[in-house]
């Protein structure tokens, strides 16, 4: 008979990215996803340790499931992620209702650890690091849709103060270049027609090549440039320090690679980059996006800003203003700082009221939608090339695209263009999308 998994998935993309690939395993052992945990047999959580909410959010999404697993004792709970590769073990004491605990390097191991499970009766644990052998060991991924994710590096070894991703997902490590290439192909082969790369510090990539060699970022783009089908190219998320002038140079020759970079920053003030260990200045940073902006001038660039670092003083923060105004952001994902047991930044004093700190991510917050306002009523009137992924949300027989510098465009088309690229007019500007009409549709 077969087996209904239920997967919830909390954090970042690379988790989105391993849950689907926990589910694309699951599904040749014989498991059929479902939307509600009620009549699972299998709950997977695959949980996010970033910030001290994300981690309790884990915590009571498992209160939830030990309630349905009263009702339903034969169902087995699973989990995966950050927070159980911090906490291994321990998760059992919190939650001793958890039958698997595994790590984000472990998760192809999940059939075997559930059936030890069902054997033994006692709950298993494996959070350890085994290179990445995970790769080897899954399925090739099935597309769904005309967009796709590939991991090509993971794990992070730039160990910034604050971060626990160095502890929960280990040191950086990259795939092979082949594995990476005929992942690509696979998935074009399939319709997919934008990539979007990913890893950790996806620009620190040194894949093994052809003959010993090893390949640097730049040149793995180049590479899945070449892969017929393949018409756009995103990656997230990219570290200052690794964005080389090779990388620079590529947007000049790529014309695939979208006009669209996410480049977190975290603070503008030489004193708090340095408090945070990220390895660059002000001024460097300005340079890497001059540098950019010379070869793509209308490049739309993201950012991450921490809000709150331990000593970041008023004159600080004034520095990360002055950064948003010589960058002219387009997004940001932004939080005030979250203390993370076990990280070198948790022992510094900080005295700065939570309602400061609060008070300035709200002005930088407003300051950072006013530049995207600003950018979008700029796009007005343009006709943009765009990937057409689906329905729109609001409904109504409209279609959602993709623009190429990240913005999502709501218009008027026929069903039969979803997954295509498509021609479309700007012609209004909302909160968080555009509105637009088909100038002219692209090919199949
Ligand atoms: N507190 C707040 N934000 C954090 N991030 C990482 N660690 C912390 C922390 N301890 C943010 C950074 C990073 C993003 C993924 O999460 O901005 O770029
Ligand atoms: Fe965390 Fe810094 Fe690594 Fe990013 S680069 S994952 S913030 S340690």
């Amino acid at each position: 008979m077969t087996q209904k998994i239920y997967l919830r998935s909390f954090g970042c993309q690379m988790n989105d990215y391993d849950s689907s690939r926990i589910l694309d395993l699951m599904r040749e052992e014989g498991y059929e996803a479902v939307e509600a945990p009620d009549d699972a047999d299998l709950a997977v959580v695959v949980t996010c340790s970033i910030r001290e909410k994300a981690q309790e959010k884990t915590f009571s999404d498992l209160g939830r499931l030990r309630e349905m697993k009263k009702a339903k004792p034969d169902m087995l709970i699973a989990v995966g992620g950050c927070v159980a590769s911090q906490e291994g073990r321990k998760i059992l004491s919190r939650a001793p209702w958890v039958d698997v605990v595994f790590g984000p390097q472990t998760l192809h191991r999940l059939p075997a650890l559930i059936a030890e499970r069902r054997k033994t009766g006692r709950a298993q644990v494996d959070i350890s690091f085994p290179e990445i052998e995970k790769f080897d060991h899954l399925p090739a991924p099935c597309a769904h849709g005309a967009t796709a994710f590939v991991s090509v590096m993971e794990g992070c070894s730039k160990y910034c103060s604050y971060c626990v991703v160095p502890y929960t997902r280990g040191e950086e490590i990259s795939r092979p270049l082949v594995d990476v290439l005929v992942e690509c192909a696979h998935l074009a082969e399939q319709g997919v027609k934008e990539l979007t790369l990913l890893g950790q510090n996806v620009n620190a990539y040194r894949g093994r090549g052809p003959n010993g060699t090893t390949v640097d970022f730049a040149l793995l783009l180049e590479f899945v440039s070449d892969i017929p089908g393949i018409e756009r190219i995103r990656y997230t998320t990219s570290h200052p320090k690794e964005f080389s002038d090779r990388l620079i140079e590529a947007y000049g020759y790529l014309p695939k690679l979208a006009n669209h970079v996410h480049l977190p920053v975290q603070s503008g003030s030489d004193r708090i980059l340095a408090a945070m260990k990220r390895g660059y200045t002000h001024d460097w940073y300005l340079d890497r996006v001059a540098r950019l902006r010379a070869v793509r001038p209308d490049i739309s660039i993201a950012t991450d800003f921490i809000v709150g670092f331990p000593g970041e003083t008023e004159e600080d923060f004034a520095e990360t203003m002055r950064l948003i105004d010589e960058v002219g952001f387009d997004a940001s994902f932004s939080f005030v700082y979250s203390k993370r047991a076990g990280t070198p930044a948790a022992s510094l004093p900080d005295d700065t009221p939570q309602s400061v700190k609060l008070a300035r991510l709200q002005h930088l917050q407003s300051v950072i939608e006013a530049n995207a306002t600003r950018l979008s009523e700029a796009m007005l009137g343009r006709t943009e090339r765009c990937l057409v992924f689906g329905e729109a949300r609001k409904g109504g027989g409209m279609l959602a695209a993709r623009t190429d510098n990240n913005r999502v465009v709501n218009f008027a088309g026929d069903a039969s263009l979803i997954g295509r690229m498509a021609d479309i007019r700007i012609t209004d500007v909302f909160p968080h999308t555009l509105g637009g009409e088909l100038v002219c549709a692209g090919g199949e």
